[in-house]
């Protein structure tokens, strides 16, 4: 907690009117996407420059206060989530693209940038910026990088790890440092750029980032593909990527379809219905890649692995086709769901999920249970839904012995408890399922050196 005193110091530090302590501002910017917690930070700060940013961690350092860092809010792990009386700092005023190098295809950007404010950068100079996910439109640079955010183009493009060509971070000291100089070849020694990405803000915060663009892609297709059961998917993949290099992979179950037609604002994909879905997209880069795709597809048909499907002939389809998937995360978010990222290797997959879809279904035959997610990197999202007659307590009561089922099947498998969406305060208690004791206690060691006193995002991966 912080003191009146401590508060007033705070403000002498930044912009008048960029400390912010009353109720409101206290309950936004306290919290993530999550449920679980409640907010309680002490104050929000909103640092302009990168001199404010060493500043707050020098004046956090002297009263050993605890700073949460925070972006889009769109987490869903409790990463951004200040619950025990913290001081949040905001990276909403350091949101402008700094620099644009043509020769290297990069920008430099602030930790406050919106994905989809670069996104439309990159296209401006005919460019692409490859890593999407259905919240683009609110997170931010700085929180993709503190979580490695994925998302949908994943198969093609990698985790945002790929696309960090350097890093300027305030370490838990408030020393700067400037990580890897945006180079793309560089041997001299440990890349600490890398250990910051997917970090959580834990060792430090990101000030500045230089994000690597890439060719636009063209003549984007997808195509939605029905399945009878969930163990077709694969072959349908393992077909399709022999044939295609795919820019997406996704799956969802019927019930998640069932919601999104729900909504009314999107249309069904076909007029059949089958247990599962498969949405795959391409660069049709001429008409010899959109017959390969449709002798595929007949070729999936004949194995029996497809019932019906459509593909896009129109940038309108294509979108509306891609709602089906993106859409589902937030239409379900108002059944308050348990979420789970998982991932294993793509071959284990559909032994994984019979695994899991198993024990949930014995154990709870009344949840509603909705599988979808990034098939194609082995990343499945387990929701459940919380029915309307049981209380928030203890529906995530019942899902936190859910979790301990789900997590001991993902150790089996060597899998990973996020694959994507970090561990934060949600899965901090089960990390030991997919990292050793020595890896956590040499995590641990780390983050001591960049933050002896541990005030960066505490609580935050470990205890
Ligand atoms: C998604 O794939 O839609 C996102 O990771 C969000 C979610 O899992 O709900
Ligand atoms: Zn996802």
């Amino acid at each position: 907690m912080t003191t009146p005193a401590q508060i007033e110091e705070l403000k002498t530090l930044v912009e008048p009117g960029k400390v912010l302590t009353d109720a409101d501002s206290l309950e936004t910017y306290g919290k993530d996407w999550t449920k679980q917690y409640a907010p309680a930070p002490s104050a929000i700060v909103f640092p302009k420059t990168t001199e404010q940013v060493q500043a707050i961690v020098r004046w956090a350092n002297q009263h050993k206060i605890a700073l949460v860092p925070s972006g889009g809010r769109t987490g869903l792990s409790a990463a951004a989530v200040a619950a025990n009386g913290e001081v949040v700092v905001s990276f909403d005023y350091m949101n402008r693209i700094v620099e644009f190098n043509e020769y290297d295809r990069t920008v430099v950007c602030q930790p406050g940038v919106v994905t989809k404010q670069l996104q439309l950068f990159a296209e401006e100079k005919g460019l692409y910026y490859p890593v999407d996910f259905a919240s683009s439109g609110s997170s931010q640079i700085g929180g993709n990088i503190g979580t490695n955010a994925g998302g949908i183009k994943v198969i093609r493009y990698g985790m945002t790890r790929n696309w960090v060509a350097g890093l300027k971070v305030v370490t838990g000291t408030g020393e700067l440092l400037e990580l890897n100089r945006d180079l793309i070849k560089n041997a001299t020694g440990y890349d600490l750029r890398q250990l910051f990405i997917g970090a959580e803000g834990t060792l430090g915060f990101v000030v500045e980032a230089t994000m690597r663009l890439e060719r636009a892609p063209k003549n984007l297709t997808a195509m939605v593909l029905g399945t009878p059961d969930f163990d077709s998917i694969m072959p349908v993949l393992h077909a399709f990527q022999g044939k295609l290099d795919l820019t997406a992979f996704e799956f969802f179950s019927d019930r998640c379809l069932e919601k999104i037609l729900g909504r009314g604002d999107v249309p069904a994909p076909f007029e059949s219905r089958t247990p599962f879905y498969a949405l795959l997209e391409f660069e049709a880069l001429n008409e010899d890649v959109a017959n390969e795709a449709l002798a595929t597809f007949e070729h999936c048909v004949e194995q029996g692995w497809v019932l019906d499907g459509v593909m896009s002939q129109s940038q309108q389809q294509l979108e509306n086709l891609w709602k089906l998937r993106e859409y589902i995360s937030e239409t379900i978010s108002h059944w308050t769901p348990y979420k789970n990222d998982i991932s294993v290797t793509v071959g284990q997959v559909p032994a994984f999920l019979k695994d899991i879809d198993d024990i949930v279904s014995a154990n709870y035959p009344d949840f509603d249970v909705l599988w979808y997610g990034h098939i194609g990197d082995g990343n499945l999202h387990l929701n459940i839904l919380k029915p309307e007659a049981l209380a928030k307590e203890d529906f995530f009561a019942k899902c936190a012995v859910v979790n301990k089922w789900v997590f001991e099947i993902v150790e089996k498998y060597n899998g990973s408890i996020s694959a994507e969406h970090g561990v934060g305060m949600t899965k901090r208690d089960y990390l030991q399922y997919s990292r050793s004791a020595a890896e956590i206690a040499y995590m641990k060691a780390i983050k001591a050196v960049f933050d002896p006193n541990g005030i960066m995002n505490p609580g935050k991966i470990f205890a």
